[in-house]
């Protein structure tokens, strides 16, 4: 059962979501946290930011993966998702940078890369804490909707509609990358907890179909309700359709 926290607002969500990562670092200072990208835990990082310089986190054990990256992006490329972790959360807090983990866009040897990448995060002994946001589409990651959904971490191809989405970080939808890495859907569900945030009506349609009762493939993140310990923190307007 998939256990949902309907916040007044996106500062509600964003304190409630930085609160659960807080209290996970607390009770293991060694913590292994997944982390994810885009608007949505914009809000949760600086408030972990703030924790931080208040002296109440200390992320000095904290092992991190993130969840994707697009390919053909290098890490100081302003769109590329080394650059948002840095300039939201690692140039601010003390997260040792050899304990960083972002799968590379640019890698040589891509497949190679990948699976390099689900070995690590292995012999770390996995995720303690997955963050992950939804697409419009019901994305996770850049696991998109298909046919068929690919376990373990690997390249993708964007779907139209996210392509769409996020062309709005890009000065045309021509400059988004057309394909990118992601952690696979068995990566991601093999985290032992899962936090999934989501703000605003455009998702409140990817989140009725999340929670609805069926899994689909259709649906990435209806997978969340066969995880044992998944919850998503969202505000009243995603939570609009249910
Ligand atoms: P967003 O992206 O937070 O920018 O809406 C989430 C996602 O596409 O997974």
């Amino acid at each position: 059962m998939v256990k949902v926290y309907v916040m007044d607002n996106y500062e509600g969500l964003s304190n409630k979501a930085a609160s659960i990562i807080a209290s996970q670092i607390t009770l293991k200072e060694n913590s292994v946290l997944g982390f994810s990208t885009g608007s949505t835990p914009e809000g949760m990082y600086s408030r972990l930011v703030q924790m931080y310089r208040q002296g109440l986190l200390d992320f000095n054990k904290v092992v991190t993966f993130n969840l994707d990256e697009y390919v053909g992006l290098s890490p100081d490329h302003p769109q590329s998702y080394h650059y948002f972790m840095h300039q939201h959360l690692f140039n601010h807090v003390n997260v040792p940078p050899e304990n960083i983990n972002i799968p590379l866009g640019t890698a040589e040897n891509l497949e190679e890369h990948c699976r390099a990448y689900d070995k690590k995060i292995a012999a770390v002994g996995g995720i303690d804490l997955q963050v992950l946001g939804i697409g419009v589409n019901g994305h996770i990651g850049f696991n998109e909707p298909d046919r068929c959904l690919s376990a373990w971490t690997c390249v993708v191809d964007l779907s139209e509609a996210t392509i769409k989405a996020n062309s709005r970080f890009f000065n045309s939808e021509d400059e988004v990358p057309r394909q990118a890495i992601t952690m696979g859907m068995a990566s991601i569900l093999h985290a032992r907890r899962l936090m999934l945030l989501a703000s605003g009506k455009s998702k409140a349609r990817a989140i009725r179909e999340t929670l609805s009762g069926k899994v689909s493939t259709q649906v990435p993140a209806s997978f969340l309700q066969l995880h044992p310990n998944a919850i998503i923190v969202m505000d009243k307007e995603a939570a609009s359709l249910l």
